[in-house]
């Protein structure tokens, strides 16, 4: 949430941080600002909105050096005020922070008594102020900045330009916040795909790191334990120099056409690479699956692979309500956590406290260079590229996709897992041709006028029902609810009404009792008037329980997989229909880095 974004060097600073908060837009969207030192005088720009040019940014004098932030609102709604970046009173320093200053109320307070003057409703603001008194007893901009950062509570990261040195601060707690080293240049951000068209090489900053850029150079300095830090620089292993939409007018569409080849790029780990992982599961006593959101749903996938291809004692916990498990997981359990951006702050927090239990802990994460892939002692990566769309898709499949791999391993079935997938993905094509389109959008037409709508599923598709309701929710704004199909007749057939949608996720490859679940629960719910859609086996399509039906590829317990993808391409053209932004739905962020 909130991207910060810095530039010093010999090229002009102002596109360079407009195109990186353009690729920073994913992290929070609702206002921006850019900040340029031009001969010791700061100049600041501000909108609401998204990240886009006009006649007052273009009068900004081209600089060398600035800064700049994407906005999540948190502390005051969504003006041009309480945009970043947030100017000294004396205008010889700006701030842009990410994160949340969790005393914000009591600092505010005492700087209220001591007459401190505030124009925004922003805890970055009481940054400013904390600071601007430590400069006025004296100190230095950074000793200010150190005494100031220490009195914060929760996860901050800040960046500051100082005008009268031409310098960049930076200060990184919880938040991320990569440096990157380029010929031109030092780039400054919080992921470094912003900066990826122009360098690979990068440097990861620790919790309570200060770094001060100035020029080319840049000196990192620990302010908890007072030393030096001599900077490691490490060089990604790919580079996007555009990421662009392609053919397609939306990110997501794009993404989920990809997943024909980002499951398999997820699943290429050989028996060799998998197996300190695979030994560490077999040595666990039990291995539990963090993550949340759409991770979380992937972590229930991973988990119900893992029991039922393996054997494993394997439990999926959302990382947010972790602290129940707390009394009875041990220093002999493994924790995998899942994580598109590594950064989530819900999944983060219990990385830490389990580690210092003693647990080891395995990640399998989308970008490069994160906080839960340098705190796992087992790293592994999606390897999907850059998601764009706040929703996540490809991710999701290859997180799924990549659980069942770990399952199939630990079977001793590595190689035919492969080949499965491979089949899979092979097979997905037939979701994504023009009639299969024409069918969905359609079908659209029809949902469109429906307030709520409910996704059952069971077994390997329970999770399935859940991120497929997650998926439709969090773009169309539509009330739609994902059940197990077990809690049908436990409640949720009470809200069925003539109309209401019903999508059942029916695959062959279930034990036959279990369809017949489902179907009977169709059959419960088409006889109160619902609107049936059945996604699954074709041979079920004949069934004259659906009105609606949508063949997926069905290949042995893979199916759940290609299930979910159905789900996303409603989700798309459903909220296409409905004129919603799909690729930046309100009040999302891509990377929730606050609590
Ligand atoms: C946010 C995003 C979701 C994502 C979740 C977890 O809610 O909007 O798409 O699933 O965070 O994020 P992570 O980066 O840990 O996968």
């Amino acid at each position: 949430m909130c991207g910060i974004f810095g530039y010093t060097g010999s090229n002009v600073a102002n596109n360079l941080i407009f195109d990186g908060l353009k690729r920073l837009e994913y992290r929070g969207y609702d206002s921006w600002g850019i900040a340029i030192l031009k001969e010791n005088k700061i100049h600041q720009y501000k909108n609401i909105g998204l990240v886009k040019k006009d006649k007052d940014l273009e009068k900004l004098p081209d600089a060398k050096i600035g800064i700049g932030h994407t906005r999540w609102a948190t502390h005051g709604g969504v003006k041009k005020v309480n945009a970043h970046p947030h100017i000294s009173t004396e205008k010889d320093f700006t701030i842009v922070q990410n994160g949340m200053v969790e005393n914000f109320d009591s600092l505010k307070k005492q700087l209220l008594k001591q007459k401190a003057i505030f124009k925004s409703e922003t805890d970055t603001e009481v940054i400013v102020k904390l600071v601007e008194k430590e400069v006025r007893s004296g100190k230095s901009l950074k000793q200010s900045l150190i005494t100031s950062f220490k009195k914060l509570e929760g996860r901050n990261t800040i960046a500051i330009l100082d005008s009268k040195q031409n310098k960049i601060y930076a200060i990184k707690n919880g938040s991320p916040l990569v440096v990157g080293l380029s010929k031109d240049g030092i780039y400054l951000a919080s992921d470094s795909l912003s900066f990826s068209p122009y360098t690979k090489k990068i440097v990861v900053l620790d919790d309570y790191d200060m770094v001060e850029i100035e020029g080319k150079n840049i000196s990192i300095f620990n302010i908890k334990t007072n030393r030096k830090k001599k900077p490691e620089i490490k060089t990604l292993k790919y580079q996007y120099e555009e990421i662009d939409k392609g053919k397609y007018d939306h990110f997501m569409l794009k993404e989920i056409v990809e997943q024909q080849k980002t499951i398999n790029y997820a699943t290429e780990y050989t028996l060799e690479e998998l197996k300190p992982l695979l030994e560490a599961i077999r040595r666990s006593k039990k291995a539990y699956i963090l993550g949340a959101g759409t991770a979380g749903f992937a972590a229930g996938q991973i988990g119900y692979f893992l029991r039922t291809i393996a054997g494993i004692d394997a439990q999926d916990v959302k990382s947010y309500e972790f602290r129940s498990y707390l009394p009875i997981i041990t220093s002999k359990d493994l924790i995998i956590a899942v994580s598109q951006s590594g950064e989530t702050a819900d999944t983060i927090e219990p990385l830490e406290i389990l580690k210092k239990k003693g647990c080891k802990i395995a990640s399998f994460v989308n970008m490069f260079g994160t906080t839960i892939s340098r705190m796992s002692d087992y790293e592994y990566y999606t390897n999907a590229g850059p998601e764009i769309c706040v929703a996540s898709t490809k991710v999701f499949t290859a997180q799924s996709a990549w659980g069942y791999l770990l399952a199939m391993s630990l079977a001793g079935k590595h190689t035919t897992a492969h080949r499965r997938l491979k089949l899979l993905t092979k097979s997905l094509n037939s979701l994504f041709t023009p009639s299969s389109f024409d069918y969905l959008k359609r079908m659209c037409g029809v949902l469109k006028k429906s307030e709520h709508m409910f996704i059952l599923g069971k077994g390997e598709n329970s999770f399935i029902a859940l991120e497929g309701a997650l998926k439709i929710k969090e773009i169309s704004y539509k009330h739609v609810e994902g059940f197990f199909a077990g809690e049908l007749k436990h409640g949720v057939i009470a809200l069925i009404e003539k109309g209401t949608p019903v999508f059942g996720i029916i695959p062959d490859d279930h034990k036959d009792n279990e369809n017949k679940d489902i179907i009977s629960a169709i059959e419960q719910v088409k006889a109160r008037g619902a609107l049936t859609i059945g996604i699954g086996s074709e041979q079920y399509s004949k069934l004259k329980i659906f009105d609606y039906f949508i063949p997926t590829p069905q290949i042995n317990s893979l199916s759940s997989i290609a299930n979910v993808i159905p789900f996303q391409l409603v989700s798309y053209f459903l909220s296409l229909q409905l004129g919603n932004n799909i690729d930046k739905p309100r009040n999302l962020a891509k990377s929730v880095t606050v609590k």
